[in-house]
């Protein structure tokens, strides 16, 4: 029997959260939830190979059965790389000119109609690593400026980076972005998401700390959020807003670094998204050097929301572009709680729903008030991390008939201290081969392949 976070949660939550959400471009989601993107690094790995590096495999299918089962309002992938030297991690799905192939398509064509199944919106988040592409997969990768990231994330480091020329930003960020939002919209996607959070090329633009650039692309916020304004301006010549193709971008409402972006640069820059007519933005928060999953403040403790201060000072921005808010939400009462006050029109949710992938489901039914409480360190990302990843990986065995309609089959319950205890074993593994293949130079992907059951 799994734990949740104990609570009612209101009789009026079904219908609030139940309501449709019209993006400016025409289209509805068919309620509040946003399943928020989730690497998956469960696409082909081989970088020697373009043809096949990055296409998604089957086992994403069968995820994606199950998320595509849960009634959400809108699916994002996980982040799809438009550069194939620039990854979050090894095994992301990719979109790129030189691995153009059939196969490719077939696969993007499927995951679309596997997530559209139960009526959600597909959508892909469209990314570029920057200086956060591990060390392993490039040693020297592009972004604004040449500051390194002097870290370690999954136990690997990163290469010092080469800040990119006005050309090159056309040629290496911008084109690419638009190829791959082509292809999306080609494939039978509702629109893509631009990846401007969390300290990946986009927000390495927007950010002081990373963008040391004194041209047309550094400086002022003007200056720093132009690469994304260019994007969107370059997608929407290709795919007008009368498509009804979406296109939304996941930002930071803040980033908790020296010289990172404030709050006030976030409510600067939101007003130029609104302005150009993105159709709806994300909010989240933090990067790689200072991540912001988790309460910084016993205030947002208390209601959940990670970034709920800063989408309460952000969101009156917004006039036509749909607001998004992830990060921290658990508990019915304060998904409510953050659209009756108006910090959010719609809930993103992560974690959460890798534990549960039909938590939407349940919770407009009226079946459950929160989500499964985990006995894992709240207090560590990491950890939460991986074992949403094995989580993954576990609904990745088999499509959504093979469970016998049950998208929970085969999950690990994290909320069993016995099965944390033992997961702690695993990861201790699984970092040991990290970095005996990490000194020979060799890539994997951070996926802890741990019990479950195959059917
Ligand atoms: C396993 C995992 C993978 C993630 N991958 C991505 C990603 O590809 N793109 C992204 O924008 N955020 C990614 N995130 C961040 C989530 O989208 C989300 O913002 C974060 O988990 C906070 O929400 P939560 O508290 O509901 O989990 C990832 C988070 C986790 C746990």
């Amino acid at each position: 029997m799994v734990r949740r976070f104990s609570t009612t949660a209101p009789e009026s939550a079904k219908a609030l959260l139940g309501e449709r959400l019209k993006f400016p471009s025409g289209k509805y989601a068919q309620n509040r939830f946003l399943k928020a993107a989730l690497t998956e690094m469960l696409s082909v790995f081989d970088p020697s190979n373009p043809k096949v590096n990055g296409v998604p495999t089957q086992e994403i299918l069968n995820v994606y059965d199950k998320w595509g089962n849960g009634k959400f309002g809108l699916i994002l992938t996980g982040n799809v790389q438009v550069s194939p030297v620039h990854l979050e991690a090894p095994g992301n799905a990719m979109i790129f000119k030189e691995g153009e192939t059939p196969a490719r398509r077939e696969a993007y064509t499927k995951w679309a109609q596997t997530i559209k199944q139960d009526g959600a919106l597909a959508v892909v988040q469209l990314s570029h690593g920057g200086r956060q592409t591990p060390i392993t997969v490039n040693t020297t990768p592009f972004s604004a400026s040449d500051v390194k990231l002097e870290k370690e994330v999954r136990f690997l480091g990163f290469g010092k980076p080469i800040p990119l020329t006005v050309e090159q930003i056309k040629t290496e960020v911008i084109d690419r972005f638009v190829y791959a939002a082509k292809y999306a919209y080609e494939t039978g996607f509702d629109g893509v998401q631009l990846h401007g959070a969390h300290g990946y090329l986009l927000a390495q633009f927007t950010s002081p700390t990373t963008n040391k650039r004194t041209d047309q692309y550094g400086g002022s916020i003007a200056n720093r959020q132009r690469i994304i304004l260019e994007i969107y301006e370059a997608i929407r010549k290709e795919i007008p807003a009368s498509t009804g193709f979406l296109i939304g971008l996941k930002t930071n409402s803040v980033e908790f670094q020296s010289e990172g972006t404030t709050v006030d640069d976030a409510i600067e820059m939101c007003k130029a998204y609104e302005k150009i007519g993105f159709d709806f933005v994300e909010l989240s928060g933090g990067t790689y050097e200072q991540l912001a999953f988790q309460h910084i403040r016993d205030s947002t403790r208390q209601r959940e929301a990670f970034f709920l201060e800063f989408a309460e000072k952000i969101r009156p921005v917004f006039k036509n572009t749909v607001v998004y808010l992830t990060g921290g939400f658990r508990t019915v009462n304060a998904m409510v709680d953050a659209v009756k006050t108006g910090a959010t029109q719609g809930i993103g949710l992560g974690r959460p729903i890798t534990a549960e992938p039909d938590l939407p489901k349940k919770i407009l039914e009226g079946s459950v008030p929160s989500a499964i409480h985990d006995a894992l360190d709240q207090n560590n990302f990491a950890v939460s991390l991986l074992a949403s990843n094995t989580q993954m990986e576990q609904m990745g065995r088999n499509s959504f008939k093979e469970a016998k309609q049950d998208v929970s089959y085969g999950l690990s319950d994290f909320s069993d201290e016995e099965t944390v205890k033992r997961f702690g074993k695993a990861i201790e593994d699984f970092i040991e081969l990290t970095r005996v293949q990490a000194s020979k130079g060799v890539a994997i992907p951070a996926v802890i392949t741990f019990e479950g059951v195959k059917v």
